[in-house]
């Protein structure tokens, strides 16, 4: 597909293990651009794990560098950017977003959330909360900024990356 497919970035969002990253790279190779993700640029940056981030500098410092790399985004050519979880609950992000292209919320039950993240270590938030009343809640708390960040939603209950690559795909390129 032709490069210029991509007008503007297009940024994943949404909780926790909803599969922005897994998507993010199927819809690379569908659209024929770059990926990115602001957590990896996070780590990068700071030379060490987002676990190490906030148990040394603070939640606060972490939701700053979330911040600021979105200026370094706006330097970027046109792509997919894996968003963070708690990046879009920030105004200043989410106007920061709308100036440099589309969000796309990748909405997710708890239960199937909890499928994805019950094993991992790298999410202290989750951090002795690995449990589906707890992910509901936080949830429920964010989705009302979530919802008010989006241009398109996108439900993945019961689809895997690849076809959740290919329902943006087709919602984007309409
Ligand atoms: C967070 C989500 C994580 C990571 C950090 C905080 C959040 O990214 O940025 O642990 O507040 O939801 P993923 O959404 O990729 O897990």
């Amino acid at each position: 597909m032709d490069m210029s497919v991509l007008k503007e970035h297009i940024f994943l969002i949404g909780f926790m293990g909803a599969g922005k990253s897994s998507t993010a790279r199927f819809l690379c190779s569908l659209l024929d651009v770059k990926e990115t993700d602001t957590d990896e640029m996070i780590v990068a940056k700071e030379g060490c794990q987002i676990p190490e981030i906030f148990e040394n500098k603070g939640e606060e410092y972490f939701r700053n560098l979330e911040t600021s790399i979105l200026d370094n985004i706006k330097n970027m050519e046109p792509c997919i950017v894996s968003c963070g979880g708690g990046l879009a609950l920030r105004q200043e992000n989410v106007r920061k977003m709308q100036d440099m292209g589309k969000i796309i919320l990748l909405s997710a039950t708890p239960e199937t959330i909890y499928i994805h993240v019950k094993d991992s270590l790298s999410r202290p938030l989750l951090n002795g909360n690995m449990n589906i009343p707890y992910i509901k809640k936080l949830m429920e708390e964010r989705l009302p900024k979530y919802h008010a960040a989006a241009d398109i939603i996108i439900e993945t209950d019961g689809l895997d990356p690849k076809e959740v690559a290919a329902k943006i795909a087709d919602t984007y390129l309409q």
